[in-house]
């Protein structure tokens, strides 16, 4: 039932296989004879360098999947100099994880239907020196996702039959759920019960917030923030309107609307239309060195992920994590190596070949 979580996506599964999927459109044609041998990785986002071209997107509950929870992102990111987004939903707390690391944080906000709440968490959040702002707009409601109610899943789980059944066959993961620290939304004052993500979410957080309650909150945080879950050119050119510093391109993982496009597909678009106005991240589907490559050949200023890492941590804790994000940092350095570029800066269209 925790792996379903993690892995699973919205009616069908079509957007999130195909956010994955969707890389394979493109090839990389590369470059002889360009004497690289040490490739400069380091990529800028609101401001922020980066020692590699991506982040940590957020994710929520990372108890769930082990105890050591956003600990091994957090550290997974400072090793190879990124920065990590903390979800509003984490289970680890903004202070605990801001006084983990000297690394760079993020705070992700889901908005809450208590204003006073959402100004809490801001403050915490800048008090914590978060440095930027990430609000997530994909999830008024939580999309249909058929794996977790077929496995009666819920947040912390409950334990009947059947989620008996499922811990049976991950006697590791059993072990260090029942020895170790319970599963809650460290943010929260209280401890919520056991409740489905849908009731959960329902019940909390605000389905009608709107581009006013938006520019409302970027005039409350006051700093460098980015809006993730956007598709479409017409949303990106009126988030750069109302005052984000950076757009992620990204549909929560497939997670959400079942059919929504990959969003690799909507770099190029989406680019064409703010041009150099924000900065892109593109967020679903990437999984390996070229990925990253074929996403800022096509106009993105750097790319993030959650999946990868969130299954190293279910694996192996921290050292998981750190491993995980690890790899893909090698990969992206030997890619680089391979396609003959020296630096971001020189990937452009040319690289690209399209198969579709
Ligand atoms: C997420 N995602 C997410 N996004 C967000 O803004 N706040 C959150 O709390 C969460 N929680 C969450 C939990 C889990 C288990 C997953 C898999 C994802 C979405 C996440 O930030 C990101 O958009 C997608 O995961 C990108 O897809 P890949 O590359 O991880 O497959
Ligand atoms: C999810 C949320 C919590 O995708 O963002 O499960």
């Amino acid at each position: 039932m925790v792996f379903d979580y993690i892995d699973g996506g919205a009616d069908d599964e079509i957007a999130r296989f195909e956010g994955q999927g969707a890389f394979h459109d493109y090839r990389l044609a590369h470059r002889v004879l360009s004497g690289v041998d040490k490739p400069n990785m380091s990529a800028k986002v609101m401001g922020q360098k980066l020692d590699v071209p991506f982040i940590l997107s957020p994710a929520a509950g990372n108890r769930l999947f082990h105890t050591d929870g956003e600990i091994g992102p957090a550290k997974a990111a400072e090793k190879v100099g990124t920065v990590y987004c903390l979800s509003t939903l984490s289970s680890r707390s903004i202070e605990e994880i801001s006084a983990l690391t000297r690394g760079p944080k993020w705070f992700q906000l889901y908005v809450w239907k208590d204003r006073v709440l959402v100004k809490e968490m801001l403050a915490r959040a800048k008090k914590a020196g978060y440095t930027a702002l990430v609000l997530t707009v994909d999830f008024p409601i939580t999309g249909n996702r058929e794996r977790d109610p077929r496995n009666g899943f819920t947040i912390p789980p409950k334990l009947g039959p059947k989620q008996i059944w499922h811990a049976l066959n991950a006697p590791l993961w059993s072990l260090d759920y029942v020895t170790k620290s319970s599963v809650k939304y460290a943010n929260l004052a209280e401890d919520t019960s056991a409740v489905s993500l849908n009731e959960f979410v329902a019940s909390q957080l605000s389905a009608d917030f709107s581009w006013d309650d938006a520019e409302w909150l970027l005039g409350e945080w006051n700093g460098p923030a980015m809006i993730k879950g956007v598709a479409r050119s017409d949303d990106a050119i009126r988030a750069v309107k109302t005052g984000f510093n950076a757009i992620s391109l990204s549909n929560h993982g497939g997670r959400q609307l079942g059919c929504s496009p990959a969003p690799i597909h909507c770099v190029q678009d989406v680019r064409q239309a703010i041009g150099s106005e924000a900065d892109l991240v593109v967020d679903g589907g990437v999984r390996r060195g070229t990925d990253v490559l074929k996403a800022i050949a096509l106009g993105a200023t750097a790319v993030s992920f959650a999946r990868p890492y969130l299954f190293g941590l279910a694996a192996f804790g921290t050292a998981g994590a750190v491993q995980v994000v690890s790899q893909i940092a090698e990969a992206v350095e030997r890619d680089m190596i391979l396609a003959g570029i020296g630096s971001l800066g020189q990937l452009d269209e040319s690289f690209i070949r399209y198969l579709k």
